[in-house]
């Protein structure tokens, strides 16, 4: 028997990376790999990497400086770039470090293998097409015991509406959607490996229509419904959605579909209309709050999120007051603020930029909000019954460890819960980023 190869990945971004990762695990599987928690054993190391901020892009290289000392030590080891900044930047990753054996590009990772045969032959590998083929059709089926009950799936990629500040749209590449019996198909596959749970990604995730079981176009919505019949999915989650792809269905469904959970990710970026039409959103800040005034009438428990950039260029004080006031207004149960980060080759690139120091304070002061109203949300749960999907074991004995319906991260004392089991519980205590609760009698 041969001695398995390791492979060591490192995730960078956001949840599709995750879940992309997840699947260049499964796909280099079949070659021989298994994977390791530890980098200094790996016989191939792959980071797969976001570029949506410069700080996020720069991180690679720093560690791509690190990890090349280990090819001292392991003359085998093979190093790779996967992700945003391999589809950004493509030979000149090699060119600034040559430690660098393989680039492959979001929609080009399932030639990993071919790829991986070409560096074990002493050669480098780069792929950053976007194919005519689907990367999906190509990768196999979901097999082996899952690794948690809660999975992603990514049901639709890329993005083509082109905000101001976004590298999304040059990345990830044209909105595409997969088809209805495709989804179904892994999401059968998720739930026979164990898993209870399912995210549905995509860039656009609202923007979702793939081909139906009949050939016709369905909708996010009438995708939930096709996956609310599976036996043994307890619940179902999408992200990330734009605000002008809520459609009446989609939010007809909050109401309705039980496995659908109360909890809505529905980024905004700024509260400022004039600054809303800079960064090309085609919303306003009006048409924002109606939007969410329609969800919560038909789930008023909803616990929305959203995300915010400060410092956009040209932002006024009087605009960064706008984008409080609309915060006030929805009042967050979780929010991701974050300072303009100038992306080359994006419109807003070109434009007056925001001081750091004063982008600086308003992050801060963005920040202190949020805080504010996510942590009123969460201790408003005290005392209320939960359901929590569980998801490890915690570091008390007896206690474990899990999500609420509303996504808060929930301890649960004294518990005889397994992973994987669906408890109702009371909410009991409050701590900073958790809840403690106790199984209900
Ligand atoms: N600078 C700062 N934040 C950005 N985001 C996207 N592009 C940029 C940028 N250039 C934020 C947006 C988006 C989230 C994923 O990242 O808020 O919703
Ligand atoms: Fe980062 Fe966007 Fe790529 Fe995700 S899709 S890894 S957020 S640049």
């Amino acid at each position: 028997m041969t001695t398995p190869k390791k492979l060591f990945i490192k995730t960078y971004g956001c949840q599709m990376n995750v879940y992309d990762s997840e699947r260049m695990a499964e796909s280099l599987g079949g070659q021989g790999y298994v994977e390791t928690s530890n980098a200094e054993e790996a016989d191939m190391i792959l980071l797969n990497t976001c570029h949506i901020r410069e700080k996020a892009a720069e991180k690679v290289y720093s560690e791509l400086g690190r990890l090349k000392g280990f090819k001292t030590h392991n003359p085998e080891l093979k190093i790779g770039v996967t992700g945003c900044v391999a589809q950004a930047e493509g030979a000149e990753i090699m060119r600034r470090q040559p430690a660098v054996d393989l680039v492959v590009g979001p929609q080009s990772y399932h030639r990993l293998p071919q790829m991986e045969a070409r560096v074990r032959a002493g050669h480098t590998a780069l792929d950053t097409d976007f194919p005519a083929e689907d990367k999906f059709e190509a990768l196999k089926g979901r097999k082996g015991p899952a690794r948690a009950p809660s999975a992603f799936l990514t049901v639709q990629e890329g993005c083509d509406k082109f905000c101001a500040f976004c590298v999304v749209p040059y990345t990830r590449g044209a909105e595409a959607s997969r088809p209805v019996a495709r989804v179904l198909e892994e999401a059968r596959q998720l739930v026979e490996r164990g898993v209870r749970e399912i995210t549905l990604l995509g860039q656009n995730v609202n923007a979702y229509h793939g081909a139906g079981l009949d050939g016709s176009d369905q909708s996010l919505a009438q995708l939930i419904w096709a996956l609310n019949d599976i036996d043994g999915l307890e619940r179902i989650r999408f992200t990330t959605s734009h605000p002008n792809d809520m459609s009446d269905d989609l939010i007809e469904a909050h109401g309705t579909c039980e496995k659908l959970m109360p909890y809505l990710h529905l980024p905004v970026q700024s509260g400022s209309d004039r600054i809303l039409k800079r960064m090309n959103r085609s919303h306003t800040a009006e048409s924002y709050l109606r939007v969410i005034e329609r969800i919560r009438a038909a789930r008023p428990d909803i616990v929305m999120s959203g995300d915010f950039i400060v410092g956009f260029p040209e932002e006024t004080e009087a605009d960064f007051q706008a984008t409080l006031d609309l915060i006030e207004a929805v009042n967050y149960g979780y929010a991701y603020s974050f300072k303009y980060s100038t992306r080359p080759g994006t419109p807003a690139a070109e434009r007056a930029q925001v001081a750091g120091d004063e982008a600086d304070e308003r992050l801060q002061r963005i920040q202190a909000l949020i805080t504010r109203q996510q942590q009123a949300i969460q201790n408003a749960m005290v005392g209320r019954d939960l359901r929590v999907l569980v998801e490890k074991i915690g570091r008390k004995p007896g206690q474990m460890v899990g999500k609420s319906e509303y996504l808060h991260a929930v301890h649960i004392e004294n518990s005889d819960a397994a992973i994987g089991d669906i408890v109702r519980v009371k909410a009991t205590e409050a701590k900073r980023n958790s809840l403690s609760a106790v199984k209900r009698s």
